[in-house]
């Protein structure tokens, strides 16, 4: 599924909608460069999620949790050497048991990652025009 928002808010209304599928144990890597609308796109799936608290990226946390509807995992391993360094976090207790998580710079880390994990890719083509290409969605369709 490729869809292409050409603002910000448009990439959290997209979130909105994904996050209004998730279940308890779903896994979201995110990908895509620096500034890309990572943690944008993470802050419409919380509001799918009835999280109120609003979301902030996790790059010196490396994990923050919120509750809502269901409980968010939301993590980065942008400062993360290794995927080894991501396991010590203890990540594996989070993935695919209560709650949803939803992973930053999820490159690094993919091979820990169950099989049944949604990824999304976000791609600034150009000015604010994202490209989100989101692949194992075992959702209903989805638009702008
Ligand atoms: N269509 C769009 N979708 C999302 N963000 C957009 C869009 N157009 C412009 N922006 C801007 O791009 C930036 C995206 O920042 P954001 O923090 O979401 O990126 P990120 O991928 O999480 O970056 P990082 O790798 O630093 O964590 C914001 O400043 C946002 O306003
Ligand atoms: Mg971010």
């Amino acid at each position: 599924m490729i869809l292409t928002t050409t603002t910000e808010e448009q990439t959290i209304s997209l979130g909105k909608k994904i996050g209004l599928f998730l279940k308890d144990g779903d896994v979201i890597a995110l990908q895509g460069t620096l500034a890309a609308g990572k943690t944008t796109l993470t802050k419409g799936i919380a509001l799918g999620l009835d999280i109120e608290e609003p979301v902030t990226s996790p790059t010196f946390t490396l994990i923050s949790e919120y509750e809502g509807r269901l409980h968010l995992y939301h993590m980065d391993a942008y400062r993360l050497d290794c995927a080894e360094a991501f396991i010590d976090l203890g990540v594996e207790d989070y993935l695919g048991e209560r709650g949803v998580c939803i992973i930053e710079w999820s490159e690094r880390v993919m091979e820990e990652l169950p099989s049944s994990t949604i990824l999304i890719s976000i791609e600034h083509t150009d000015g604010e025009n994202r490209t989100i290409t989101i692949t194992n969605w075992p959702y209903g369709e989805l638009s702008i």
